[in-house]
């Protein structure tokens, strides 16, 4: 059996969640839903990111202790997570005791491979994205700096330990050039590697202006770099440093969901201190894109940031998961737009999935007296639907197998669509008057798709699919990949239809 680890990136907890953290921690519910559905044993973490300057600012900010601060603040990221409909294994917080003993046992591993030393760090620093910048990478505007992402930087100067990343350059590329999928989509592939190539320096990994981290063992002058810290996360889960426990050997490597913004601590910094703590690098660190807000970057100062809270109250919740993952391939950017969901909600879940449950579920159970009988006597038409059903299965393997969401729901869409036009081409109220058996075959079928197709939705519109499944009375251990290519080999009885996804008006 395939084992399956998988991670959110941890959440920083200076402000509450938005639309950008649903995103990614619904992505990975829909994978972590997938691989078990496949029959893999999964692991699926998320938590948040609690040290920092940025997080003790936000604190101050709101002149609430900074314990305090940090608990509440990540109450809210956990809160969210059952409202997004997600199932996880394990919540974790960085200012945990097992994190910081974790760390802590990281680092000294780091130390005693002797990929540390002390020295002193002067450059930019900045605390909005929490990254150290080069000269070169700066942006000058009116006479002041800033980072690439537009973040203001301040010039730093203290004595801080380094990691020695420019040893890694070679090793990194060796191990990328030999695991090509194991970052995706290809582009930040690329990327990433173009920028190994163009030489790495050593890294400051700890920081003495501030004391709001993971102290770093023998010298509690010094606080862990923020992100040594947080990347430890995925190893603390797991129970590192005991790597003879059951969880770390059954899940280490684990599959990294992030955004394309925090590619490079993944992709180079974290398999690099791996490598050097004698850790196997990530299987796989997928970068998914950002999502604007009708048309504009979203952000605080704009005062444009969308609420989980509000939009799945407004359009409901798998219909926001649906259209988050069917609207923008995933590693693309997204806008969101009201008329976006509407006409995506109402043209694929309402007059397509929704419609075919509705019409043949509602006139089997009057014509039928809530019974389809099983049969095997299909003709031409139907063993048509009967391969696409197939051929659509095993694509929506291979497009989940490679994370590329929206192309597996673009196939159950167009199973569903072709069903439609078939029941239209077939028109079972007609044969109802003159050929009832005829009628039993093309509303068999047609119920057996329904049910596939469900069963396919199960990792995206759980809550949907479930409900369907419900009025065609699929007990819950056939809810699942077993037999799914094959036709249900029984009688199907039908229950009372329920409205599934009204129209959105706009
Ligand atoms: N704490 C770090 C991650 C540490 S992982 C060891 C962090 N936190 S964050 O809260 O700032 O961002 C978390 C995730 O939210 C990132 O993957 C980021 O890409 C994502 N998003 C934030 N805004 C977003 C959008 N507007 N759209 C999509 N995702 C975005 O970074």
């Amino acid at each position: 059996m395939n084992n399956f680890y998988i991670t959110t990136p941890i959440y920083y907890v200076n402000d509450i969640p938005h639309i950008g953290h649903a995103y990614t921690t619904i992505a990975c519910d829909i994978l972590s839903r997938f691989h078990k559905l496949c029959g893999a044993k999964v692991y699926f973490l998320t938590g948040t990111d609690e040290h920092g300057q940025k997080v003790e600012k936000a604190a101050i900010d709101a002149s609430i202790d900074t314990n305090i601060f940090v608990s509440q603040m990540s109450d809210n990221f956990k809160k969210l997570i059952p409202f997004l409909g997600c199932e996880i294994d394990d919540f974790i917080r960085t200012t945990e005791p097992r994190h910081k003993q974790s760390s802590q046992q990281f680092w000294l591993k780091l130390k005693n491979n002797n990929q540390i030393y002390l020295s002193n760090y002067e450059g930019w620093y900045s605390v909005r994205d929490e990254a150290y910048y080069s000269d070169k990478e700066l942006i000058k505007k009116n006479n002041e700096f800033f980072a690439p992402t537009g973040s203001p930087v301040e010039w730093v100067k203290e004595e801080s330990y380094f990691f020695k990343l420019s040893e890694w350059g070679d090793k990194l590329l060796a191990y990328y050039t030999k695991n090509p999928d194991s970052i995706l989509p290809k582009t930040r592939y690329n990327e990433v590697v173009s920028f190994i190539k163009s030489g790495l320096k050593d890294l400051s990994i700890s920081r003495t202006t501030f004391k709001w981290g993971v102290e770093v063992p023998d010298n509690s002058k010094h606080v862990m770099y923020v992100w040594i810290d947080a990347l430890c996360n995925y190893l603390t889960a797991i129970k590192y440093p005991d790597k003879s426990n059951k969880l770390f050997k059954d899940f280490w490597p684990a599959t990294h969901i992030v955004g394309k913004d925090i590619l490079r601590f993944h992709a180079v910094y974290w398999p690099a201190f791996l490598m050097a703590a004698d850790i196997e690098p990530p299987k796989k660190i997928f970068a998914h894109g950002w999502w604007t807000n009708e048309g504009q970057k979203i952000s605080k100062s704009l005062g444009n940031t969308i609420d989980p809270y509000d939009i799945i109250n407004t359009y409901g919740l798998d219909q926001i998961r649906y259209f988050l993952f069917r609207e923008v391939p995933f590693g693309n950017d997204g806008d969101f737009s009201k008329n976006a969901i509407a006409n995506r909600v109402n043209a694929d879940l309402s007059n397509n999935y929704g419609n075919l449950v509705q019409r043949i579920s509602t006139f089997a159970k009057k014509n039928c007296d809530s019974q389809v009988k099983n049969t095997t006597n299909f003709n031409k038409e139907d063993n048509i639907l009967i391969d696409l059903l197939k051929n659509s299965f095993q694509n929506y393997l291979n497009f989940l197998n490679d994370q590329k969401i929206d192309q597996s729901l673009k196939v159950i869409m167009n199973l569903l669509s072709e069903t439609n036009a078939y029941i239209d081409s077939q028109a079972p109220w007609n044969l109802k008057k003159t050929n009832i058996e005829r009628m039993n075959t093309v509303l068999f079928l047609s119920l057996n798709i329904i049910v596939k197709a469900s069963i396919m939705l199960l990792p995206i519109i759980p809550n949907s699919a479930n409900k369907v499944l419900d009025i065609l009375n699929i007990s819950l251990k056939n809810r699942n990949f077993h037999n799914i290519e094959q036709l249900i080999d029984a009688n199907l009885n039908i229950n009372n239809p329920v409205p599934i996804f009204p129209r959105i008006e706009k």
